[in-house]
């Protein structure tokens, strides 16, 4: 399997931030792993024109409705004429912010998935979850809710954030993601048989180079989603360069 290094721009990213991915292009013309970063909306054209071929490209939520009267929203089809290959769909801060449940998540990753695009199925426990000792049921919960029943290893990545690492500088015990990710394994080779064991598993919360190289080792962990460090390329890269060495 081929891991991925995704980054998750969020609410940050003007066009004089292009500079990252010309940078990031240069630094990795042909990197062994995938690499994936999803700007604002705003920015996704012109990011993809700026990545070239070796840096993907994608949008950070979409509408599961193909088009009509959704103000403010964009489609799966909008991403893909972006220029975007992939979708994140359920991240947490969407999840909290715009009341997003299983539902809602699973069918905006469907219309990812009929448009040809990567779905990157989020999912993640509170810390009330975490400390109520109840996170392998929560996260298997999201993750029968919200990935579709035409997921497969090429059409959808699945990451595992815990809402408490993300952006806090917090990171779960090595032990505690490996616990995680092998459930999360675990269920979907029962859901969708052999073809899972290649659908990829990223960690996301709190990832820098400097933690990027030992959450790397974790058993099932093909990859991450990283927010803050993907923001520079200089630190993005020392994340891809770990990725490429694990
Ligand atoms: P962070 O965000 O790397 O800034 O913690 C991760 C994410 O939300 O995807």
């Amino acid at each position: 399997m081929r891991k991925l290094a995704a980054g998750n721009w969020k609410m940050n990213g003007l066009g004089d931030g292009l500079g990252e991915i010309t940078a990031l292009a240069a630094a990795f013309p042909s990197p062994n792993c995938d690499v994936l970063i999803c700007p604002p909306a705003t920015l996704l054209s012109r990011m993809s024109d700026a990545a070239g071929s070796a840096i993907a490209t994608g949008a950070q939520d979409c509408h599961a409705k193909t088009s009509g009267a959704h103000t403010g929203d964009i489609s799966a089809q909008m991403v893909r004429d972006a220029g975007g290959a992939y979708v994140i769909v359920g991240h947490s801060e969407r999840r909290t912010d715009h009341d997003e449940t299983d539902a809602i998540v699973r069918a905006k990753a469907e219309a990812a998935l009929s448009t040809d695009l990567i779905a990157v199925v989020c999912v993640g426990e509170t810390l009330t979850d975490r400390e109520a000792g109840q996170t392998l049921d929560v996260v298997g919960t999201q993750v029968a809710g919200s990935v579709p029943d035409g997921a497969t290893a090429a059409n959808t990545v699945v990451a595992y954030e815990p809402v408490w690492a993300i952006g806090t500088g917090k990171v779960p015990t090595l032990e505690e993601i490996g616990e995680v990710h092998d459930d999360i394994r675990a269920r979907l080779v029962a859901r969708f048989g052999d073809d899972a064991k290649n659908i990829r598993l990223l960690y996301g919360g709190s990832v820098k180079a400097s933690n990027a190289n030992e959450i790397f080792a974790v058993s099932n962990v093909d990859g991450a989603l990283v927010g803050g460090a993907s923001l520079k390329a200089s630190d993005f890269g020392g994340i891809i360069t770990a990725l490429e060495a694990s």
